[in-house]
């Protein structure tokens, strides 16, 4: 963001004051901004996304007492999961107070609520005095954005304003839980998982997405690039993609391998670091989509906690 950040944060309050779609940097992906309690402007959002209107939206508040605003009855694990990880990646679904719009929440009771961790995106919170909607910055069922750039390519015409601030840091969304004062469940993975959620508070956690509560907007075919996606076990791996150079293919690899000799195709090598992995991943996808391929390879990442919202959206993204 160049010098003029003031004046570039009050042009993004004057245009969200307007109604208008203001897309914002945060520490997951890009959001798709918007004011919360204006009826009209989150009706934009979703026809911008072109998204279902059962699929909620996550509202962006920029402190932890404002979420007293917009839900009710607050568990005090609520309040205790919102001072550890807030600002930061996780997303908590409440009971919704009564001003929050059915719109925002696809008619649903509860509301999700998170505080992002971006800097500007802080200050623009503070600024506008609202929460703001955020879904990510993406066409319904695309890979989320994680630079303005991606931004400009999937809602350039659609948005007034873009926010560019940088790359993502963390760049999976956000770990959604459902809380009450009983348990918590998870509704999605994200990069803060279960077991450093267990190491803060002491009731069980749910990890089985179907009971309880209805998380439209979890389709399976999510995250996806438009090349149909195959995960693939390291063992196979090279023999796989030897098949589909034969079927006449031309595929793109993700692989923690060195290209082996003889393959002339796109082979884009990663460190087995899940967080560098996470970071880059949309943008690897991005890229990969992007090459002239038939076909994106991507070998299955380790089998471990730490990865498990990284096998998550590749799961999403192979399901097409
Ligand atoms: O990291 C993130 O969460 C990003 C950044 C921009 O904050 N936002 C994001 O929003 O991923 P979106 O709209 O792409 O995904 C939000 C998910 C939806 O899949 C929806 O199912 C879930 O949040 N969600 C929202 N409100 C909910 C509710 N009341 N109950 C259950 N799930 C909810
Ligand atoms: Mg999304």
């Amino acid at each position: 963001m160049p010098d003029n950040q003031d004046n570039i944060l009050k042009n993004a309050v004057n245009l969200l004051n307007d109604g208008k779609l203001v897309a914002f940097p945060t520490e997951t992906v890009y959001g798709l901004g918007a004011d919360a309690s204006n009826l009209q402007a989150v009706e934009a959002v979703f026809k911008a996304k072109g998204r279902p209107q059962n699929h909620p939206l996550i509202i962006h508040l920029s402190n932890m007492l404002a979420m007293s605003e917009w839900a009710r009855d607050v568990p005090d694990l609520a309040w205790q999961l919102a001072e550890t990880f807030w600002p930061g990646p996780l997303t908590l679904v409440l009971p919704k107070h009564t001003r929050v719009l059915p719109a925002v929440t696809g008619g649903q009771d509860t509301v999700a609520l998170r505080v992002p961790n971006h800097p500007i995106t802080l200050k623009l919170l503070t600024l506008f005095g609202g929460g703001l909607v955020g879904p990510s910055a993406n066409r319904f069922g695309r890979i989320s954005p994680t630079s303005a750039t991606d931004v400009e390519e999937e809602l350039g015409d659609k948005v007034s304003l873009i926010l560019d601030g940088g790359r993502c840091s963390v760049g999976l969304e956000s770990t959604i839980v459902y809380v009450t004062n009983e348990y918590i469940q998870i509704l999605r993975r994200g990069m803060i998982h279960e077991e450093v959620i267990a190491s803060k508070i002491s009731v069980p956690i749910l990890l089985d997405q179907t009971q309880a509560i209805i998380t439209p907007g979890m389709s399976v075919s999510h995250y996806a690039p438009l090349n149909r996606v195959h995960l693939v076990l390291s063992k196979y791996f090279n023999n796989y993609i030897d098949k589909l150079i034969k079927l006449d293919k031309t595929p793109s690899v993700l692989s923690f391998m060195p290209k082996p000799e003889g393959f002339n195709i796109l082979w884009h090598q990663v460190n087995l670091d899940f967080t560098e992995y996470a970071r880059n991943l949309y943008s690897n996808l991005r890229h990969l989509d992007k090459s002239g391929c038939t076909d994106i390879v991507v070998e299955l990442p380790p089998n471990q906690i730490h990865w498990a919202a990284i096998l998550d959206r590749l799961k999403r993204a192979a399901a097409c």
